[in-house]
């Protein structure tokens, strides 16, 4: 991946974010727990007040001022996604509660309808658990085979070893961008050609690698794509599920209720245009304005400044910690097709007692299995405590992390 010359300015762009005026435990924040979620600016704070406080009214249900100001502003939401991501139309995008649900809604509603027993699902091995059960869940009902994709010692995709798992009997590629674990990047291009070469359709997680550098669906020739707000800059609870408008068209919904119909009958319903038809029921209205407030303020940034500020830390990471002695780091040790997401462990300390004596110093990071059981086997990690970055984070926060690992040692006295 290319990388410019990074000229943001972290201490500049922390200022943008209320958190950081408070103090965790009687020190500054430090929050290096962006793959679980990241923080908002006051902007994204702002639309989602400015929603509740002057236009708060239920979308597409009344002719009143509030709620054609409330629809507008939601449809815009979907607009700037789209643009966000390079779909061909807005229409393509649905709004969903998370990546979980944005998967689920594959499985179930295209999955389920199209797939048979002994039809295949190649999945990577390295996916988070939101992209490896419901693919499960789907073999225990139909009866389709599921195969996966091995990783190499250093977490890297095994590439060339999908020219074997694929076939005629493979209907579906599911591969995430980047990996919530290590930050590896998957060369996502190239597996969707794989896929393609078959016949089988792609299905990409896009949650950890969205906020983090550009990403096109036009030019990846993508069928599915499913994200998150949460860890972009956006509010909880709104998701993004893109797919191509003849696949949604084909699809069926996951949810049956409100808005998301055309006519109803007792004896029939018909479906709502693209993308209503798979938002039933009054949706996460504020939710989505924050998403769109969110990608405003990240094209405003730069999604290649962002990308390159971030394998800057990377590179000053691995040398800082690599430097001291017993922490052991996983994954690649390259800035090469890697996010700046750090797993790592002190030798003869648990990862919660990490994560715990950095919390005192007011660091967060996360400890545990992060929701990917499977990878991190494969990888011989049990638990580990994980640090990662964003475009706030700064070398001087990779400093601080390390002094503070340094204190770890000295209460574990290791
Ligand atoms: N997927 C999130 C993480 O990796 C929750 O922490």
């Amino acid at each position: 991946m290319a990388v410019s010359k990074p000229t943001l300015d972290p201490n500049k762009i922390k200022q943008d974010f209320p958190i950081f005026n408070r103090t965790v435990n009687d020190h500054p924040l430090l929050y290096l727990d962006n793959a679980a979620t990241s923080q908002r600016p006051q902007s994204v704070l702002d639309a989602v007040m400015h929603y509740y406080t002057y236009c708060n009214a239920n979308v597409h249900r009344g002719v009143h001022t509030m709620s054609h100001e409330a629809s507008v502003l939601y449809e815009d939401a979907h607009k700037k996604v789209a643009k966000f991501i390079n779909a061909k139309s807005w229409k393509e995008v649905v709004f969903t509660k998370n990546t979980t649900e944005a998967i689920n809604s594959v499985a179930r509603g295209w999955g389920e309808k199209f797939l048979k027993k002994g039809d295949e699902i190649v999945v990577s091995s390295m996916e988070h658990h939101s992209d490896l059960v419901p693919w499960m869940m789907l073999r225990d009902r139909l009866g389709v085979e599921l195969k996966f994709i091995d990783v190499t010692e250093d977490g890297r995709l095994k590439v060339d070893q999908i020219d074997e798992l694929l076939s005629e009997k493979t209907k579906l590629v599911c591969v995430s961008y980047a990996s919530n674990v290590t930050g590896v990047i998957n060369p996502i291009k190239e597996i969707i050609q794989k896929a393609k070469s078959v016949g089988a359709l792609s299905l990409v997680d896009a949650s950890q690698a969205l906020p983090h550098f550009s990403v096109d669906v036009e030019d990846l020739d993508l069928d599915f794509l499913a994200a998150t707000g949460h860890k972009m800059l956006g509010p909880t609870g709104i998701g993004i599920l893109y797919a191509r408008r003849e696949i949604l068209n084909e699809m069926d919904p996951l949810l049956g209720g409100g808005d998301m119909i055309r006519t109803v009958t007792l004896d029939e319903a018909t479906w709502n245009d693209l993308p209503w038809k798979f938002e039933a029921g009054t949706p996460n209205v504020a939710g989505g304005i924050g998403l769109g407030a969110a990608v405003d303020y990240l094209e405003n940034i730069g999604m290649d400044q962002i990308f390159s500020h971030e394998q800057d830390l990377l590179d000053y990471a691995l040398k800082t910690l690599s430097a001291i002695d017993k922490v052991i780091l996983y994954g690649p040790m390259s800035t090469e097709n890697r996010l700046c997401v750090l797993p790592f462990n002190i030798e003869g300390v648990h990862p919660h007692d990490v994560a715990h004596i950095l919390d005192s110093n007011g660091i967060a990071v996360r400890s545990g299995d992060h929701c990917a059981q499977p990878y991190m086997k494969k990888m011989d990690m049990d638990f580990t405590a994980r640090a990662s970055f964003y475009l706030y984070n700064s070398r001087e926060d990779v400093d601080t992390l390390a002094a503070a690992i340094e204190k770890v040692k000295t209460v574990f006295k290791v």
